[in-house]
């Protein structure tokens, strides 16, 4: 599903499209969630939860930073809150980009100085109140 357009005219129309992408993924992959705030990148990632068989409930890490679920299936972060690599290298949060698991990342241009080579990139754009474009690259 690489290099992918979706117009996504409701929240659940982005998690059930989330949960197909989600099938393409494998472990050690990295995505990056473009999208300004309430785009639906967190609904993204509940799709993506769902698609890889994970029944935890995803909730927004934005004040724990990055949430595992799955037991290290997993990795959801929010960098909204960093300002630079630097921090989430000094938390410990990069390591898991080389990890068996999969990272999905909000707000990745906060700490593009420490991301790996090859991350996968998706981006939701907000159209209006429900409308969504989302592109995979
Ligand atoms: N087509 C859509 N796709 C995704 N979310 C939608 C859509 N239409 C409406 N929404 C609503 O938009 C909101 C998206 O919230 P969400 O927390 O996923 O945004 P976010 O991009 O993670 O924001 P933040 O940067 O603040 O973390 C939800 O309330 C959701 O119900
Ligand atoms: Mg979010």
């Amino acid at each position: 599903m690489r290099m992918a357009v979706f117009l996504s005219g409701s929240a659940q129309a982005t998690m059930d499209y989330a949960k197909e992408f989600a099938r393409t993924l494998k472990g050690g992959d990295v995505v990056l969630l473009e999208g300004e705030m309430g785009a639906g990148k967190t609904v993204f990632v509940k799709g993506i939860a769902l698609g890889l068989g994970i029944e935890d409930e995803v909730l927004s890490p934005t004040y724990a930073y990055m949430n595992e679920y799955g037991g290290g299936k997993l990795y959801h972060y929010d960098c909204y809150r960093l300002t630079d690599g630097a921090q989430a290298e000094a938390l410990g949060l990069t390591e898991y980009f080389y990890g068996d698991g999969i990272c999905v990342i909000e707000w990745p241009q906060n700490i593009s100085d420490v991301l790996p080579a090859g991350c996968i990139k998706v981006k939701i754009e907000k159209l209006g109140k429900v409308n969504r474009v989302i592109r995979v690259e």
